[in-house]
């Protein structure tokens, strides 16, 4: 076999996943767990949920290889003024990994996303002083 037609039995993550409709599930889960947290409820009071999940799925899609993209603000923007702690951002992360562990998504991509949560926290959290 060539590599290029290799490469076209290759599965983005997305796929492996089960697309978009898998991706919507894990973040609807996602929402719940945060919401239901009290420690993180109070960051979302002032959310636009709907608005929040789409741009949630996007992102995850994109960062899986999805045809999709990501149409929110950037992390920084997202973020800023919402005085979110390194605690509150390790809650969000737990809830992520668990969502997706319960999900059945493999672990390779749950280390890989991971490693993006990793990367993209100082974006996130508020300065400490
Ligand atoms: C773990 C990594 C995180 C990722 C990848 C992430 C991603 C996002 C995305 C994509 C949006 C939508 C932006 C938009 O609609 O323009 C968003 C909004 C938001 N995020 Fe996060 N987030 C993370 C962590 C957190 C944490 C730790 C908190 C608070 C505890 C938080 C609180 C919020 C809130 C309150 C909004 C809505 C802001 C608004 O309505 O103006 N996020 N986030």
């Amino acid at each position: 076999m060539t590599e290029a037609v290799a490469a076209q039995d290759e599965q983005t993550p997305y796929e492996r996943v089960g697309g978009g409709a898998a991706v919507k599930v894990v973040v609807d889960r996602f929402y719940e767990l945060v919401l239901a947290d009290e420690t993180l409820a109070p960051y979302f009071t002032d959310s636009d949920l709907t608005n929040l999940k789409r741009h949630q799925v996007q992102l995850i899609s994109h960062l899986l290889d999805g045809p999709v993209s990501y149409e929110g603000r950037e992390l920084r923007d997202a973020h800023a003024g919402l005085a979110i702690t390194p605690e509150a951002y390790a809650r969000v992360t737990e809830h992520l990994v668990g969502v997706l562990v319960d999900a059945g998504v493999p672990d390779d991509i749950i280390a890989s996303l991971g490693g993006t949560l990793g990367a993209v926290e100082p974006e996130i959290v508020a300065p400490q002083n």
